[in-house]
């Protein structure tokens, strides 16, 4: 099931994804095959001349593995299987064989910081008790003063204590929820069941990994210390790039939660860092701006391409980071305009391309870990992971041949649909499908360097050198005069020459 020999051929000019629209499925909730309400591999496959037509080069599948489910599936018990929750690996080979036909790849994610606490692993380690060679494997460790106080202050992403402690008195690391044991990957057992498992995928077909908390591996060889730059975090990333490479055209994509951490993208480690500077920024013209130069120069020297995002799983989505209402998605579409309009490599996260927005869901419905455990601190994530809708005019949207759905959706999507914004050529899908044309084809997106003209405050202008498509952003609430050039697309109506408020547009 490996790609074609034509992909490697081509691999020696440029990899697949120099430039490539990646685009992300939370498998929960992008389509349903079965009836239960939840999305599955099936699903996904049932809607693969969607992603056609909306010229996507590659698939992220978030986590599909057997899982409890404590954290959606980021829980792996078995990272070598599919969950029954999602189908089993027949479908999954149906998925990757026919993404193939439509030109699709499809990569996945790997979570190798941490198991579930019900992976077998870990309950050998709990079971044979302290001192055990199966403890090894984790990072239990004997708590202070009388033990009953954790080894450290460390806190979890999730709110509390990190550490967790056993019924024999000894604690164990969690960065994330107690159900998701950090592993010690100074075990050589540990790399060793990576490389089985890329190995696993690759023979199947995938063409990379999203390497999910790259950073965060970093409390792994020895004594936990976050924030380090440890050399065993390299050598985790160069063992993984060392089975790759023998797969020619497949890709490792870090996860890195902090700006500036793309110290692993190395000839010999990670090919991308997904980047979240222009989640981070807010809808003004300088932040994009700097977000944008600032993402250009943590790869310049690097050899890596950079990579844009505007969403993901675990964000607000952006029409409501902007606002919402209308001037959440105007800004939202002119944010499209100016993150497809970069060199290198674009993730959209499932339902940007329809323009949703978070949904306020009530807290009973609420099912995020991260929100539970922090006694409601922290945000609870569901509002970004609301089922997709595809069609009809009530919930649940063709998401599901049945009554329920996993979180629920807001009839208010009935405008939304798949089905209804095809049809129309001023919907945001619309006018993600013609950008990510335009972009696929037209000569003026050559080369990666930008040059940014002079504009008015709140607005700003770059221009790619190598083809010279310009786009200009106005974040002020007055019009501006466009910059020079003909015009390829905008994200709103314009008039005379003038760029509204609270949109961009291209110009070439
Ligand atoms: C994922 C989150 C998950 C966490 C723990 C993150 O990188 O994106 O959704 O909660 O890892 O595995
Ligand atoms: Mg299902």
């Amino acid at each position: 099931m490996r790609h074609p020999p034509e992909h490697a051929e081509q691999r020696v000019y440029r990899s697949w994804w120099h430039d490539a629209l990646c685009y992300q499925v939370y498998i929960r909730s992008f389509a349903d095959s079965d009836g239960d309400g939840v999305g599955d591999l099936e699903g996904v496959r049932s809607r693969l001349g969607y992603l056609e037509l909306l010229g996507v080069d590659a698939l992220g599948l978030t986590p599909f593995y057997p899982s409890p489910m404590a954290d959606h599936g980021y829980d792996v018990a078995n990272p070598r299987d599919v969950d029954r929750l999602f189908g089993d690996l027949d479908a999954f080979d149906r998925l990757v064989t026919e993404a193939t036909a439509h030109g699709i790849r499809v990569t996945i994610d790997l979570v190798p910081n941490h198991t579930s606490a019900a992976h077998p692993w870990f309950q050998s380690a709990l079971l044979s008790g302290r001192g055990s060679a199966a403890r090894e494997r984790y990072l239990f460790r004997d708590g202070g003063g009388d033990g009953s106080v954790p080894p450290n202050n460390w806190v979890s992403a999730f709110g509390g204590p990190a550490w967790t402690r056993t019924q024999d008195g000894q604690w164990y690391l969690h960065l994330f929820a107690p159900e998701q044991p950090d592993l010690n990957w100074a075990h050589p057992d540990v790399p060793g069941d990576l490389i089985r498992t890329l190995r696993f995928w690759l023979d199947r077909g995938v063409s990379g990994f999203r390497v999910d908390v790259a950073n965060g591996l970093a409390e792994l060889a020895g004594e936990p210390d976050p924030g380090r730059d440890h050399d065993g975090v390299h050598e985790i990333h160069r063992m993984i790039r060392k089975v790759l490479d023998e797969y020619p055209g497949s890709l490792a994509l870090g996860q890195i939660q902090v700006a500036g951490d793309e110290r692993y993208l190395r000839p010999d480690e990670l090919h991308l860092a997904d980047n979240v500077q222009l989640v981070a920024a807010e809808f003004d013209a300088d932040a994009v701006r700097r977000a944008i130069e600032e993402s250009l120069s943590a790869v310049a020297g690097t050899g890596a391409q950079p990579t844009w995002t505007l969403a993901n799983h675990d964000v607000v989505r952006q029409v409501s980071r902007y606002g919402g209402g209308a001037a959440g998605t105007r800004r939202a579409r002119a944010m499209a305009l100016v993150e497809l309009g970069l060199p290198g490599v674009v993730h959209l996260y499932n339902g940007e391309e329809l323009g949703l927005p978070d949904v306020d869901l009530p807290e009973a419905a609420l099912r995020d870990p991260r929100w539970k455990r922090s006694g409601h601190r922290l945000p609870a994530r569901d509002g970004c992971r609301v089922p997709l809708p595809w069609e009809g005019t009530e919930p649940p949207f063709g998401f599901t041949d049945g009554t329920r759905t996993w979180l629920p959706m807001p009839p208010e999507w009935m405008v939304l649909t798949v089905e209804q914004q095809l049809e129309d050529p001023d919907s945001t899908l619309s006018l993600y499908r013609h950008a990510i044309e335009l972009r696929r084809r037209h000569p003026a997106f050559a080369g990666s360097t930008l040059d940014w003209f002079g504009a008015p405050a709140g607005c700003f202008a770059y221009r790619r050198r190598g083809g010279g498509l310009s786009c200009a952003l106005n974040t002020t609430s007055a019009p501006v005069p466009l910059p020079p050039g003909e015009l390829l697309l905008a994200s709103g109506p314009l008039a005379d020459r003038m760029l509204p408020p609270d949109t961009a547009a291209w110009l070439v």
